[in-house]
């Protein structure tokens, strides 16, 4: 199977903090990928990379055909360029809430794609079938849950028609009793066979979802492999130690 993910010695401090020390990873097409680590690892960080929404210190990551070697400068079109092929949702929605939950989906394809607002309304109805949600396709942000407001913002990222889904602790500021609709919605785009990182303490979840687990910490990779290498029999010490925590 190729590689649709291609990251290669990431490296990112924030002053004197050398939060990704080396960092290489590969994401096969139609694989999900789930990124575990304790608090302050620099999974967010990675993510950030991955959208290039930080600039990363060094490291060349391959989304598809499209590279951008952080080492190098890049420029703000070839960043533009590189960003443009993956879709972020992040543990805090962020919708528009001045605008509809269609609205808000439209609103990439239209003003920043610039395409056809008739197709984009129509991909849109597509999109929020899909995550169970036409039904409140002209209701406001307010006027929906937090489980709802996150499978909006996951619809919003789809619209865009990116190669490469990120999703960062997508759960973690929801009530527990909204998590799991968010975390099915995800199980159904892994489905579909999209390529997806996903950042979550949802342990259960990954060991179902995940196609691969990365253990990070202290900047690097500590572990990865299949979820029931990683998630029932790490060899790292390092991961048994988060893991009892996690679980405890
Ligand atoms: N903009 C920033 N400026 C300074 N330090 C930062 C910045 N962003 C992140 N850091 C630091 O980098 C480290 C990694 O942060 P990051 O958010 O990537 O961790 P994380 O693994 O996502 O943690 P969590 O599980 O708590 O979300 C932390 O020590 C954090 O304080
Ligand atoms: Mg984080």
């Amino acid at each position: 199977m190729t590689d649709l993910l291609d990251v290669n010695s990431l490296k990112k401090s924030f002053g004197a903090i050398e939060v990704l020390k080396d960092v290489s990873f590969s994401v096969p097409a139609g694989t999900v990928t789930v990124i575990i680590g304790p608090s302050g690892s620099g999974k967010t960080t990675i993510l950030r990379s991955l959208n290039a929404l930080d600039p990363a210190d060094g490291g060349v990551i391959r989304i598809g055909e499209v590279s951008v070697d952080f080492a190098h400068a890049p420029s703000g079109a070839a960043v533009r360029a590189f960003r443009a092929q993956s879709g972020m949702v992040f543990q805090q929605h962020n919708l528009f809430p001045h605008k509809t939950v269609l609205q808000n989906v439209i609103e990439g394809p239209v003003i920043v794609q610039k395409r056809p607002k008739d197709a984009a309304i129509a991909d849109a109805h597509k999109l929020l079938d899909e995550v169970g949600l036409d039904a409140k396709s002209d209701q406001y942000p307010f006027q929906l849950s937090g489980g709802q407001q996150q499978r909006v913002g996951i619809a919003r990222a789809l619209a865009l028609k990116p190669k490469l889904m990120l999703f960062d602790e997508p759960t973690s500021a929801l009530d527990p009793e909204l998590v799991g609709e968010v975390l099915a919605v995800i199980k159904g785009l892994a489905a579909e066979g999209w390529t997806m990182v996903i950042v979550t303490h949802e342990i259960r979840f990954a060991q179902q979802v995940a196609d691969q687990v990365l253990f990070i910490e202290g900047g690097v990779v500590v572990e990865r492999g299949t979820p029931d290498e990683v998630l029932k029999n790490p060899t790292e010490a390092r991961t048994r130690q988060f893991l009892q925590r996690i679980l405890a």
